[in-house]
């Protein structure tokens, strides 16, 4: 079959060549970008009469007869033609005749692919972002019928103080907003338009970059045609992001997995987001946040695997630059399918308060505040220190926890204690006492809760 850039060559392709340097079977997925590329260029083209005006309104129709079966799923791409630009150009050539050949007027391939990309990438950072909002809502949903819902909290995975479980839920709320404005300011740099930077030094037509960004809808033009054909940075920013939001839904997965595990109880995913056991009956196995956890490091891997690609890259444009693609639209769906499941996945748990609340009965994570109440009758904090952890000592040696031990007995230790140590201990105390800005008390969440629902309605 003859190549669109079959002239200089007096042999055909080896078979295995063609097949190992094709990307057709991947870059299929960026047809319809690729098209509205080439609609933008060809009008251009005929405005600045760089082709007649009839020739650019016939590619027009032909473009977008190609982009309708595109959309109906009617075209088969074929390897010969290498990737999704030739076969479209081939397409294009067959269906309206030579005229089709004045498409790639001013063009290359290569400010051609990286428009692709960039289009491609606007549309789903901007789809990734309403996923994760979407997530948000989810937490804010639970969070907001938690507020008083007591959960030991950890450091270490060892218990340290208690907090409300709204509070532990809304600490992801942030994180998504984070990522969410890492990705909202990544779209600035995926807002420049490589298409008019040629092959790699710009091009001797009198083209109207400016006309053309306008079309597709870009803020910027890459000044530097160089630039513009090789850069990648807008791949590895997303990825990286990408990685990121998968860091912390793996996080949130692994505490699901902990949650629902026999030994803590304190969630029970939905039934129809847990899978059973092939042999063992009594199985609920939380499938999803495991999957969730793992799949963060496929993540990992298409950041690293294109920061590689690129390291030591020579400008311009080198066919390494081919392998950008798997990796970025693996982290695409990765994250569409995780972001997809984490919402309801988060909004249909049951919350089992009483267990947790019992849990809290049933350790020194209100050790702090006996401390804290030390200090409010004088004593420094270090010596108040010192005291409590001997009286968790002597509780620890007889079965007992703070609450149980009789005013006689913290007398023993310090002659400041008063029968006003009991109120203090109580877990819903100590959560309350927790006033401060940004602190796990009733009031405290319920402002940052506010606070989180503003922040959802500004953007
Ligand atoms: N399929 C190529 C890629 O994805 C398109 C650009 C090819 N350019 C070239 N000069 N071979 O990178």
């Amino acid at each position: 079959m003859s190549k669109l850039w079959g002239g200089r060559f007096t042999k055909e392709t080896n078979k295995l060549v063609e097949e190992f340097t094709a990307s057709i079977s991947f870059d299929q997925k960026l047809a319809i970008e690729d098209i509205e590329g080439s609609l933008a260029h060809v009008q251009m083209l005929g405005a600045c009469n760089i082709i007649p005006l009839e020739d650019a309104e016939t590619i027009k129709e032909g473009l977008l007869s190609i982009k309708e079966q595109v959309e109906k799923g009617e075209i088969e791409f074929s390897i010969e033609h290498e990737d999704i630009h030739m076969n479209i150009e081939k397409l294009l050539i067959d269906n309206i005749g030579p005229v089709g050949g004045k498409l790639h007027t001013g063009r290359s391939r290569n400010d051609q692919v990286a428009t692709d990309m960039h289009l491609y990438l606007k549309n789903k950072t901007k789809e990734i972002i309403q996923l994760v909002q979407d997530v948000q809502h989810s937490i804010l949903t639970q969070a907001k019928v938690n507020i008083d819902t007591l959960i030991p909290g950890y450091t270490h995975l060892q218990r340290a103080q208690p907090v409300s479980f709204a509070h532990h839920l809304m600490a992801y709320f942030w994180m998504f907003e984070r990522d969410k404005e890492r990705l909202q300011d990544s779209l600035k740099r995926v807002n420049w338009l490589p298409l008019g930077a040629g092959a790699l030094a710009g091009t001797t037509f009198p083209i109207d970059r400016a006309k053309v960004a306008k079309q597709l809808g870009f803020e910027t033009i890459y000044p530097n045609s160089m630039d513009a054909v090789s850069d990648r940075d807008f791949i590895v920013e997303f990825l990286s992001i990408g990685a990121l939001i998968m860091t912390h839904i793996s996080r949130l997965s692994e505490e699901l997995v902990i949650w629902s595990s026999q030994e803590f109880q304190f969630i029970e995913l939905d039934d129809s987001f847990c899978t059973g056991s092939s042999i063992m009956p009594q199985k609920k196995n939380p499938d999803v946040p495991e999957l969730l956890r793992a799949k963060t490091g496929r993540t990992y891997g298409n950041l690293i695997g294109l920061l590689t690609v690129l390291k030591g890259l020579p400008l311009a444009y080198n066919k390494d630059m081919q392998e950008d693609k798997e990796g970025m639209f693996d982290t695409v769906e990765t994250l569409e399918g995780s972001l997809q499941l984490l919402a309801p996945m988060i909004e249909t748990m049951t919350v089992k308060k009483e267990i947790m609340r019992k849990a809290l009965n049933q350790d020194f994570s209100n050790a702090t505040d006996i401390a804290d109440y030390l200090v409010t009758k004088g004593l420094p904090f270090r010596d108040a220190h010192e005291v409590i952890g001997k009286i968790v000592l002597y509780s620890i040696q007889n079965g007992k926890y703070l609450l149980d031990l009789s005013l006689d007995e913290y007398q023993q230790f310090s002659a400041l204690f008063e029968s006003d140590i009991y109120v203090i201990l109580s877990p819903e105390h100590v959560v309350s006492a927790r006033n401060s800005y940004g602190g796990t008390s009733p009031f405290q969440v319920k402002e940052q809760i506010k606070l989180a629902e503003e922040t959802l309605f500004i953007k």
